[in-house]
C-alpha cells in the first residue's frame, strides 16, 4: 500500500500545524484516551529469576518490591507476574493447586500486598497470570474429581472410558506423548493438553466458570489490575472427541505424530468466556491480556469480540514469528494488525521463546540490533509488553547437558528439544556473583554475559541497550505522536530501511530503522509535500537527518521530530 490519501493528508495537516507548537509542552497522556492499557508499558517478570531476596536462589515477591524503583526508573506502567501461586511447580507455576495464595517459595499473601502497596505508590499496576486451561493434579478440585466417579468435583475435568486399552482418541499433548491419563483409580482417562500434571478443566461445566470468575474478582479486590490469560484457545474441546487429522507424515520432537489440533483448539465456546471475563475486569477498569497464539489478524479480531468485549490485548505474535530483519515482513505484518479491529500488542520475547536478542542478533553487532529492535516495538502504535532482561540484551543461554536441564520439556525432548530454561535465566544486577541474583545457588545457573550486561554497568553507560531503552520509554511518556498518533508507513519499498511517521495532531514523528549491515540513506520526500524536516529526538551511531534526508548506519536508529 502507497501513502493513502488520509495519511497524505494528515501529513500535511501535521507538517502545517508544526511550527506553531514547536515550543509548546505535549499535554498530558491521560486526558486523551481513559483506557490506561492502550499507552502504557507492561513488563514480563519471570519470578523465579527476577530478584532473590531470601538467599534460597529462586527469586521472589519481595525481590520484585525491591526492585520497583529499578521498574520505575526504568519507566514500566505494569508488571506482569507469571504464576506465583500455590503450586507442585511441575511447570514452574503453570500447574495451580490453589488460585487465591501465594507458593511459599514466593512469600505469603502479605507479601502480595506489600508488592501491590509499594508498585501502587510508584503508579506501577499488576497483572497477574491466570492458568484457565487446566490445574495442577495436586489441586484439591482435581483430588476429589479423581477419587470416585460420582465425586463432587468429577465433572470439572474431563473424563472417558479409553478404547479398550487405548486411550479415547488421538490428541497428543503440546508437552509430548498422548494428551490421556489413565488413571486406576476409576478406570478412566483424564485429558491434559500440557502435562498429566495438568488435567485441564472442564468449560461447558457451570460450576467451573462460577468458581474461575471468582479468582478474578479476589484479586481484583486485594488491588490487581487485569490478568494474563494463560492458553486461551485451548479452553475447549470437541465433546464428541473426534480424532485429529494428521498434518504430515513424521514425528515431531518428542516422537509422536505431526498432528492439527483441529478439534481440541480453538473452538468458539471460548468467547463467551471471555466476555464473561470481561464484563467483571470492566467493572474494575482491568485490562484482559491474552496468551492467543496467533499471527492472524481474522483470528486476533475474533478475540477483540464484537464491540471489542472480549480481551482488550490479545497478544500478536507476529514478531516473534519473524525471525529475521526484514523490513518487508515487518511493514506488512505491522499494516495488517494496524487495520484489526481492536488495539495492537507487542511481544517480541517471552518465557518460551528464544529471546530476541538471539533471534536477530549477528554476532557482531548485538547491542545495536537489541536497540533496534526496542526502537520498533516501542515507537509503533500499540501496547508494548517487554520481558525482563530484554532492556540489558540478556542472551539465551540454553544448558548443555541434559543432566541440567530444568524444564521438563527440555528433558522429555532432549536432544532436539532443550526445553525453555535458556531464556529463564536470573536477571543481571550486576557483576558480582551470581549477577546479584541470588546469594544462594541460583535455581539456573547465570550466563557469562553478566559481566558486560547488567543493570549496574549499563545505568552508567550512556551508549548502553539499558539507557537506550530508558530513552526511548521516556519519549513515548511523553510524545503525543508516539501515544496517540496514527501509523503512516513511508518508503515502503526500500529493502532495507523501516520507517514510518507517527501523526497526532500538530505532532509527528518520524522513526526510521536500518535493519541492513550497510550503511543506507532514506529520503524524507513525501509527494506532493516535498521535503519534511526532523529533528533528532533519539539515533544510534550517528544516525542524522540533513536536507530531506536521513543517513543510517549499519543497524542506525533515528527517530525524529518532524518540522517545517
Ligand atoms: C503457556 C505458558 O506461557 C507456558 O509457559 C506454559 O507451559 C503453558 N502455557 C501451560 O500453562
Amino acid at each position: 500500500m502507497k501513502g493513502t490519501v488520509l495519511s497524505v493528508f494528515l501529513i500535511a495537516v501535521s507538517v502545517a500545524a508544526m511550527s506553531a507548537f514547536a515550543q509548546k509542552s505535549p499535554p498530558a497522556a491521560a486526558v486523551e484516551d481513559r483506557d490506561w492499557w492502550k499507552h502504557a508499558v507492561f513488563y514480563e517478570i519471570y519470578p523465579r529469576s527476577f530478584a532473590d531476596s531470601n538467599g534460597d536462589g529462586v527469586g521472589d515477591l519481595n525481590g520484585i518490591t525491591s526492585k520497583l524503583d529499578y521498574l520505575k526508573d526504568l519507566g514500566v506502567d505494569a508488571i506482569w507476574i507469571t504464576p506465583c501461586f500455590p503450586s507442585p511447580q511441575v511447570d514452574f507455576g503453570y500447574d495451580v493447586s490453589d488460585y487465591e495464595n501465594i507458593d511459599p517459595m514466593y512469600g505469603t499473601l502479605a507479601d502480595f500486598d506489600e508488592l501491590a502497596r509499594e508498585a501502587k505508590k510508584r503508579n506501577i499496576r499488576i497483572i497477574l497470570d491466570f492458568v484457565v486451561n487446566h490445574t495442577s493434579d495436586q489441586h484439591p478440585w482435581f483430588l476429589d474429581s479423581k477419587s470416585s466417579r460420582t465425586s463432587a468435583h468429577r465433572d470439572w475435568y474431563i473424563w472417558r472410558d479409553g478404547k479398550g486399552r487405548q486411550p479415547p482418541n488421538n490428541w497428543v499433548s503440546i508437552f509430548g506423548g498422548s494428551a490421556w491419563k489413565f488413571d486406576p483409580t476409576t478406570n478412566q482417562y483424564y485429558y491434559h493438553y500440557f502435562y498429566a500434571q495438568q488435567p485441564d478443566l472442564n468449560w461447558r461445566n457451570p460450576a467451573v466458570k462460577d468458581a474461575m470468575f471468582d479468582v478474578t474478582r479476589f484479586w481484583y479486590k486485594r488491588g490487581v489490575s487485569g490478568f494474563r490469560l494463560d492458553a486461551v484457545d485451548t479452553l475447549f474441546e470437541d465433546p464428541n472427541l473426534t480424532d485429529n487429522p494428521i498434518l504430515r507424515p513424521g514425528k515431531n520432537a518428542f516422537g509422536d505424530p505431526i498432528e492439527q489440533d483441529k478439534f481440541n483448539t480453538k473452538l468458539p465456546e471460548v468467547h463467551q468466556v471471555l466476555r464473561g471475563l470481561r464484563k467483571i475486569a470492566d467493572g474494575y477498569d482491568a485490562v484482559l491480556i491474552g496468551e492467543t497464539w496467533t499471527a492472524d489478524v481474522a483470528e486476533l479480531n475474533q478475540y477483540y469480540g464484537k464491540g471489542n468485549n472480549e480481551l482488550q490485548l490479545p497478544m500478536d505474535f507476529l514478531f516473534t514469528m519473524v525471525n529475521k530483519l526484514s523490513p518487508a515482513e515487518f511493514r506488512k505484518q505491522i499494516a495488517e494488525v494496524n487495520a484489526a479491529s481492536g488495539w495492537p500488542t507487542f511481544v517480541i520475547s517471552n518465557h518460551d521463546i528464544v529471546r530476541s536478542y538471539d533471534r536477530y542478533g549477528d554476532g557482531q553487532h548485538n547491542d545495536q540490533i537489541a536497540k533496534l529492535m526496542a526502537a520498533l516495538y516501542l515507537t509503533l502504535r500499540g501496547t508494548p509488553i517487554m520481558y525482563y532482561g530484554e532492556e540489558i540484551g540478556m542472551k539465551t543461554t540454553p544448558p548443555t547437558r541434559k543432566e541440567d536441564v530444568k524444564d521438563p520439556i527440555g528433558r522429555t525432548g532432549w536432544p532436539k528439544e532443550k526445553g525453555r530454561d535458556g531464556e529463564r535465566t536470573p536477571m543481571q544486577w550486576d557483576d558480582s556473583a551470581n549477577a546479584g541474583f541470588t546469594t544462594g545457588k541460583p535455581w539456573l545457573p547465570v550466563p557469562p554475559t553478566y559481566e558486560t550486561h547488567n543493570v549496574a554497568a549499563e545505568s552508567k553507560d550512556p551508549d548502553s541497550v539499558l539507557e537506550f531503552y530508558k530513552r526511548v520509554l521516556r519519549l513515548r511518556r511523553t510524545n503525543p505522536a508516539l501515544l496517540y498518533g496514527n501509523y503512516t508507513p513511508i518508503n515502503e519499498d526500500n529493502p532495507n530501511v523501516l520507517s514510518y511517521l507517527r501523526l497526532y495532531r500538530n505532532h509527528g514523528v518520524v522513526v526510521a530503522l536500518n535493519m541492513a549491515k550497510t550503511r543506507q540513506k532514506i529520503s524524507l520526500e513525501l509527494q506532493p509535500h516535498g521535503f519534511i524536516s526532523a529533528k533528532k529526538l533519539i539515533s544510534t551511531g550517528g544516525s542524522a537527518a540533513h536536507g530531506g534526508e536521513v543517513s543510517l548506519p549499519p543497524y542506525g536508529v533515528f527517530i525524529g521530530e518532524l518540522g517545517k
